[in-house]
């Protein structure tokens, strides 16, 4: 992978000051009267995300000034720092003095250094970073790179990213860390007793699959992670209108990030039995559609009724996840691009999960705000799984009312996990709807990063 991270000397880089409204009067003084001038001239106050290069007497560049949110601001973005690859001229850069969080600073350097060039060659300026010598450097790498394995496996668009690749990609990740890899396609659904994945992803040209991979220590405790892999979402035959279906290539985003957090977890070999399941389909419109009011048998047993083929997610999840709970894991995770009420409730940037251990999810909370991967706490409300009830099967998908979509939703899954030490779902968005520091309008890693700090706490 291409890092954003060069090895050089640390007297290589060129300077960057980090100002703040609060510090630029002291770091100005200090300024030679020429490099003054030329920050006044240039209106420079050391406002956020403001960038100024100060020119040496040569005509090169001395030295680079960068304003930092106020700390203390409820606005302030702790990825600020990531605005700065796409800022600076081309060259190798260093930090002169400490920004607010080192190591995440030099994170959102890193991530805000992505560009998605699959299809078009990146145009942007090489800029690389001498990072601070007390940083440990491979670990933020890892992250990097976790980070850029999720955005490029949801950028790609679903006519290079079907079932079939994704499987590719999993495949590729298992291999490289020697995880034993299995997958059951098609038909074999059926046979082996996934309904709902089948169901889900049959009238697709592309085979619906299970993925399924191991890696680690038998003997060590049990950690699965489980990711809707949709790898378009046309609603099915209840089709979603144009502008909601015109980013569901990222469907597939919990895969995504289930799989940047099985890289971090081997890569630090982390001291966990880990299993990977990803069902792997594309909801798409045919003669052989399942259609509304279907009724399917659920692999755990459940008859489930279709209210609405555009809740899809949770139908692949729940027999993905009725296989994860027949092992009695230590710990149960879920990840996928779930609801549109999720965002309704807290927006693209802070997905809700859901969890019955109080422990567990103060941790979550905890990695969540120090790996800058935000996330928030919403309730299993048991007296709404009174809305799922259906008047001919055990459940249906799509309660008739639209109220709390995500909770319902969460309690959905709920009644498919019953063995699992802990469960915990995250209702993520996986895209980032339009550019900000470190985070580049596109596909999105969410939810791994705090999920990775938390596994390395507990198993490192
Ligand atoms: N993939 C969507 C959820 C989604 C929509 C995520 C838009 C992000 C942005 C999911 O499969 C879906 O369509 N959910 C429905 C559920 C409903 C039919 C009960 C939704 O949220 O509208
Ligand atoms: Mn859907
Ligand atoms: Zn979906």
């Amino acid at each position: 992978m291409h890092s954003a991270f060069e090895t050089e000397s640390i007297e290589a880089g060129i300077p960057i000051v980090f100002v703040t409204k609060a510090t630029w009067d002291t770091i100005r003084a200090d300024l030679s009267g020429p490099a003054q001038q030329f920050a006044r001239a240039n209106d420079f106050s050391g406002k956020a995300g403001q960038c100024l290069t100060l020119p040496s007497t040569e005509g090169t560049i001395a030295k680079v000034l960068f304003g930092l949110d106020d700390a203390a601001s409820p606005r302030q973005d702790r990825f600020r720092v990531g605005q700065l690859p796409g800022l600076l001229p081309p060259g190798t850069y260093r930090f002169a003095n400490a920004p607010h969080d080192t190591r995440l600073a030099a994170l959102a350097f890193a991530l805000g250094s992505y560009r998605f060039s699959r299809y078009r060659a990146s145009d942007a300026p090489e800029v690389r970073l001498v990072p601070p010598t007390e940083l440990d450097i491979a670990a933020i790498s890892r992250m990097a790179e976790a980070a850029t394995l999720a955005r490029d496996l949801i950028n790609t668009p679903a006519n290079d990213m079907g079932p079939e690749d994704l499987e590719r990609a999993a495949r590729e990740l298992a291999t490289r860390f020697g995880a034993r890899f299995t997958s059951i396609v098609g038909d074999d659904l059926l046979k082996q007793n996934f309904p709902l994945i089948h169901a889900v992803g049959m009238a697709s040209t592309r085979a619906p699959r299970l993925i399924d991979f191991s890696w680690g220590d038998p003997s060590h405790p049990k950690v699965t992670l489980v990711g809707k892999g949709v790898c378009f979402d046309t609603g099915g035959v209840d089709l979603k209108p144009a502008g909601g279906m015109l980013i569901m290539k990222k469907d597939m985003g919990g895969a995504a990030n289930v799989l940047a957090l099985a890289l971090m977890i081997m890569d630090a070999r982390l001291k966990v039995r880990l299993r990977v399941l990803i069902p792997a389909v594309e909801n798409s419109v045919a003669g052989n559609a399942f259609r509304p009011l279907d009724i399917f048998p659920s692999r755990k047993g459940p008859t489930v009724e279709i209210g609405n083929t555009d809740a899809e997610g949770r139908l692949v999840l729940a027999d993905a996840l009725a296989l994860a709970d027949e092992e009695t894991p230590d710990l149960l995770i879920d990840l996928g691009t779930l609801t549109g009420a999720a965002r309704v409730a807290l927006g693209p940037d802070l997905p809700p999960f859901y969890t019955d251990d109080d422990a567990l999810a103060a941790e979550v909370a905890r990695c969540a705000h120090e790996e800058n991967d935000p996330l928030w706490r919403m309730p299993l409300w048991g007296p709404y799984d009174a809305w799922l009830d259906s008047k001919v099967a055990n459940i249906n998908n799509a309660p008739a009312n639209g109220f709390a979509g995500s909770i319902t939703c969460a309690l959905f899954l709920q009644r498919f996990v019953e063995s699992a030490t802990s469960w915990l779902h995250v209702d993520i968005y996986g895209w980032t709807p339009s550019s900000k520091p470190a985070r580049p309008e596109g596909g999105e890693c969410q939810a791994a990063r705090a999920l990775y700090k938390l596994l390395s706490q507990r198993y490192g």
